[in-house]
């Protein structure tokens, strides 16, 4: 049975398709448009799906979406009418989009469906539950044949955080707390408070925490959120204006916290690092207090995550080791675009007899996305006018390895683009995590992002445990751990009197590029099984370095998608000091390369 799972019309739409339960392909959207987050029918996707699992429209026996655009609807309208009259203009402004992309979806994907083939029957096409899209997601692909399986989002339709039992292909949700009750929106709230962007300005957030002291929890606690010892919780909406406006937050909100909120793209202060240190403590109190309950109520031993929350890596790795589960398995593309994924192998198991028996995480790596030949690279590669030497493998590694511990800066482009928001070694550039200058060269020159985000280390699985507090692995970069004692860095007394951003100029460790302010670095453990060629290059680098740790960021600029496509890597290359690029096994150099390829390259994009 092949089942084609969509997510789309909100942020992050992606296709997934799945035979037989198996995962052929997923990517998102953005991948192909080069549109941040994306949120348009995706089309190409869709054909790509289709492509990777050598069929047409006509061979799946499902499409199915991954929420129920009805009830969706019946939640804004509802949410309007209770709070009337105060949001009667956000109403009357919004409701022409509603009417034409909420309540007549169903019509607009069939529509699409049928562009690709008119004959598509719409009794082919069924709807998912949004929460139950994530908690599949995340349930299915794991190693575990039962466990305690909880989503917490933003919102969906109505639930905003779920908790349910998978037990073989059976999937139950038993708890919901409803919108406008939310962990999301509260993280949400103080990303749109602190001058980020609300979706996707979260994950700034969580990398500004520990650079700040978490002053603000009781003032969130006394005013904000009401959690319960069951981890339950409900927000005071007095302070919240996500249901009558188009705001995040109202001057009641920017009262409790001294003055209104961070101009975006203004200098961050003291003030926005302890907020985000603040907010992280609260997430991780509920996460905790929730999670125990629900383990106590059910005695399961495993828990799986998914929903925007569940990229909260900080908040993950406290979680695994407060030890109220044995293991925990996290949908790498936690947010909306998995859903795609949730949904169709929710209807694959639903429709078919086949039992499921628990096997090795199903999720490949995350390396679902599009990959292409070398003679594909190679032609794409001299019609862009890239200057290329094309090597053998062995030779591509050590060149690759020399390049890195000269302090190279590396685009690293191999076979399939990952799905989810994380780069994984396909997609990615690479550079020395030793070297004490490349945190801020890689921010201002290569990615020109805000110089206060942290780097994520890529470290052999194998020597997981010889750098991080941490006995296992997290191969989609979803777990936070400590960098071990043994390599921290003596730091001068000052250290703690120093201003947020610059402690980061305070050498911390062995591997102070990834090494966050906490001691605390965001892990991808690289596995032969999944990506040989990635473990390979580690390998050859530690056996010169004694050191098998690289950092791992993805291949893009602020406000860029990752890239996908060779022409894609090699514009961002010439758009930026990157020095080397690799594409399969094709080495291009920047000084080889025609000069007048260089190009303005980030007005492009909008800032995200
Ligand atoms: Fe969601």
């Amino acid at each position: 049975m092949r089942v084609l799972g969509i997510s789309a019309f909100y942020h992050d739409s992606a296709c997934a398709l799945v035979h037989d339960a198996n995962i052929i392909a997923a990517a998102q959207e953005e991948r192909f448009t080069r549109i941040k987050h994306d949120a348009a029918f995706p089309m190409n996707a869709l054909q790509y799906c289709l492509n990777a699992g050598g069929i047409k429209l006509s061979g799946l026996d499902y499409v199915v979406f991954y929420d129920k655009p009805f009830t969706k609807f019946e939640r804004l309208l509802e949410t309007y009418l209770s709070y009337a009259p105060f949001g009667f203009s956000s109403f009357r402004q919004s409701m022409p989009v509603w009417i034409k992309e909420k309540l007549f979806q169903k019509n607009t994907i069939v529509k699409k469906l049928q562009e690709i083939d008119e004959r598509f029957f719409p009794k082919k096409l069924l709807f998912s539950e949004h929460h139950l899209s994530h908690a599949a997601s995340a349930f299915y692909p794991s190693p575990f044949d039962q466990a305690l399986v909880l989503t917490m989002d933003g919102v969906g339709e109505w639930a905003t955080t779920t908790a349910a039992i998978g037990q073989g292909k059976n999937l139950n949700i038993f708890k919901e707390i409803h919108f406008p009750h939310s962990l999301g929106l509260l993280y949400s709230a103080i990303t749109y408070y602190t001058g980020f962007k609300v979706n996707s300005g979260e994950y700034k957030v969580m990398g500004l925490a520990p650079y700040g002291q978490p002053k603000y929890v009781s003032r969130i606690l006394d005013h904000l959120i009401d959690i319960k010892d069951d981890g339950s919780f409900r927000l005071n909406m007095d302070y919240f204006d996500y249901c009558t406006g188009l705001r995040m937050t109202n001057e009641r909100f920017h009262l409790l916290f001294d003055g209104p909120p961070r101009q975006p793209e203004s200098p961050v202060t003291q003030k926005e690092m302890d907020l985000a240190a603040s907010i992280q403590v609260v997430l991780e109190m509920v996460i905790t207090k929730l999670a125990t309950h629900l383990q106590q109520e059910t005695q399961e031993k495993y828990l799986c995550l998914a929903g925007g929350v569940a990229l909260n890596c900080v908040a993950n790795g406290k979680l695994l080791r407060e030890g109220v589960f044995e293991d925990i398995y996290i949908q790498p593309a936690a947010g909306d675009a998995g859903c795609a994924l949730g949904a169709a192998l929710y209807v694959s198991y639903q429709k078919q007899d086949a039992q499921r028996t628990a096997k090795d995480d199903q999720m490949k790596g995350s390396y679902l996305g599009p990959d292409f030949s070398l003679e594909d690279i190679r032609q794409r590669l001299t019609a862009a006018g890239a200057v290329f030497d094309v090597y053998e493998d062995e030779t591509l590694l050590n060149e690759t390895v020399k390049a890195l511990v000269s302090e190279k800066v590396i685009g690293w482009f191999q076979e399939r683009m990952e799905f989810g928001p994380r780069a994984l070694g396909n997609r990615s550039i690479i550079a020395d995590a030793r070297s004490t200058q490349m945190q801020s060269k890689l921010n201002l020159k290569i990615k020109f992002r805000e110089s206060f985000r942290p780097f994520a280390p890529a470290v052999l699985a194998e020597d997981v445990s010889e750098w991080f507090d941490l006995d296992r692995p997290s191969p989609y970069m979803l777990l936070v751990a400590d960098v071990l004692e043994k390599h921290r860095s003596p730091l001068p007394d000052t250290y703690k009197d120093l201003f947020g951003i610059e402690k980061l100029n305070i050498p911390r460790s062995l591997i102070p590029a990834v090494t966050h302010v906490d001691f605390s670095a965001r892990i991808q453990t690289v596995h032969a099984d999944t990506n040989p060629k990635f473990h390979a290059l580690l390998k050859k680098y530690k056996s010169q370095t004694q050191c098998g740790v690289l950092i791992n960021t993805s291949f893009n600029i602020r406000g860029e998608p990752i890239v996908c496509t060779p022409e894609d890597a090699f514009r961002c290359f010439m758009g930026t000091e990157m020095d080397v690029l690799v594409v399969g096994n094709c080495f291009l150099v920047k000084e080889k390369q025609n000069a007048s390829l260089k190009h303005d390259y980030q007005s492009h994009f909008s800032l995200d």
